[in-house]
């Protein structure tokens, strides 16, 4: 390529963004009014600059980025590489480095070995090179910024990730039923819910689709005067603006649409009611928990059907399995794509109660069980008197570990760790070589 040609596509590339993000320019507040707000997620800058880590730092105290979760850091790429060897890395990873273009791209693939799949990875360089932009959108980062820039282009390039018309959709819906009514499917659900934003911070939202006698409301100690039903029943006001109001903030990363649970209306829902408002959640959270009751109806197995993982809690007895077996078959079958349903038995250990043993029960599913819970009716009872979680009880209680289990199954983080730690088996081998 001519440096000519080189230089008017590269202008052509960058003209837009730097008009816009001229300090001074007048233009500004008018573009600027348009950056949509940021979803919940969690981003974190690792900056080599102090007028980047300024920029950032600014951005996150922006009223656009309030419902995101914004870590600013020093250290630059250097310092992701080490903070992330073995922690989760988080829905977007800002990188600053001002290193070569050829030393840049060899840092990047090391640290691509380590981000978790679903990693949105800008780069802020300071290396004004369109070839290298190409190279680096080539190689999966979302979006090459040439520093020095401001606190709001920050922002327009955080909110572009997931508000452009070709971003990928935010969040992933996992849709947890019971195999029968008062296994502790939604009992399950929430303290995942819960697990997947206190213990693995990432953001995540409830959508109690029991409209009758849903319990998360009860669960987590909320009575919303507002929720589920009126998003399902009002789907001409619907935007995100209106399902904002509709939930409830139970922790700083846990939202929930609760059920209104009372019984003034029949809920005959029509088979395509609940997609639209599962489409909508789906853009301004990672991880959308669908507490689906146990029925079968049209929308529910469109729901389940359409889920992008299934989680299905089975006690361990025969007319479980039958139905496990029934739900198991359907789903495998109108999902050939997608991984088996993530199978969890609980109630384990009534006392006096015969019951198939775990490994039958897996056997017979031709899969495996993720998590298996006991039967605990003092402490899961006293946890849904007081609206408290099964960890905020008892920390040490077995569930919990099998709660957390399933909420890094479903969020990705399983498979994260399992790679995580096979990059550092070599070093592992070593060590043993060594030590023998
Ligand atoms: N492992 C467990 N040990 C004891 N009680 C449990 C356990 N799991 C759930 N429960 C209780 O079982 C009842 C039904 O749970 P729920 O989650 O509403 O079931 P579902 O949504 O499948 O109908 C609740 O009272 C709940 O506290
Ligand atoms: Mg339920």
């Amino acid at each position: 390529m001519t440096q000519e040609r080189w230089g008017s596509e590269m202008s052509a590339l960058l003209q837009p963004r730097l008009e816009a993000d001229g300090p001074d320019s007048d233009g500004e507040t008018a573009v600027d009014s348009f950056v949509p707000p940021l979803p919940r997620v969690s981003i974190q800058a690792f900056c080599e600059t102090s007028e980047t880590h300024a920029a950032f730092t600014e951005a996150a105290a922006d009223r656009r980025a309030s419902r995101a979760h914004i870590t600013v850091q020093v250290g630059g790429l250097a310092a992701a590489q080490e903070f992330y060897s073995d922690a989760a890395t988080p829905n977007v990873v800002v990188v600053e480095s001002s290193a070569s273009p050829k030393s840049l791209l060899s840092d990047l693939e090391r640290f691509s070995e380590i981000c978790d799949p679903g990693t949105r990875v800008v780069v802020v360089g300071h290396t004004n090179d369109v070839t290298l932009y190409r190279e680096l959108i080539h190689r999966g980062v979302s979006e090459y910024l040439v520093a020095p820039l401001t606190a709001m282009s920050a922002l327009r390039t955080l909110s572009d990730l997931f508000a452009s018309p070709d971003a990928e959709p935010l969040g992933r819906s996992i849709a947890f039923v019971g195999a029968k009514g008062g296994v502790g499917s939604s009992t399950v659900a929430h303290n995942v819910a819960w697990a997947v934003a206190q213990q693995l911070h990432n953001d995540a939202v409830i959508a109690d689709l029991d409209l009758a006698f849903g319990t998360a409301g009860l669960d987590f100690n909320q009575d919303p005067p507002q929720g589920m039903a009126e998003a399902v029943y009002s789907r001409e006001r619907l935007d995100e603006v209106y399902l904002e109001r509709l939930m409830t903030k139970c922790t700083d990363r846990l939202s929930l649409m609760a059920a209104p649970a009372t019984l003034d209306k029949d809920y005959d829902l029509e088979g395509d009611a609940v997609e639209p408002v599962i489409d909508l959640i789906r853009k301004s959270v990672p991880v959308l928990v669908l507490d689906v009751p146990h029925l079968w109806t049209n929308w529910a197995r469109r729901t389940l059907l359409g889920a992008d993982d299934v989680v299905i809690t089975a006690a361990p007895d025969l007319a479980n399995l039958r139905n496990a077996k029934n739900l198991v078959d359907l789903l495998r079958q109108g999902r050939p794509h997608d991984r088996p349903p993530i199978l969890v038995l609980n109630q384990i250990g009534v006392p006096k109660k015969p019951e198939i043993g775990a490994k039958e029960f897996a056997a017979a599913l031709e899969l495996e069980v993720t998590a298996e819970i006991s039967f605990e009716p003092q402490l899961f009872a006293t946890a849904a008197n007081n609206g408290q979680m099964i960890a905020e009880m008892q920390a040490s209680a077995g569930a919990v570990e099998g709660f957390r289990t399933v909420a890094e199954v479903v969020s990705g983080r399983a498979e994260a760790r399992r790679t995580k730690r096979s990059s550092l088996a070599p070093l592992f081998e070593r060590f043993l070589r060594l030590k023998g």
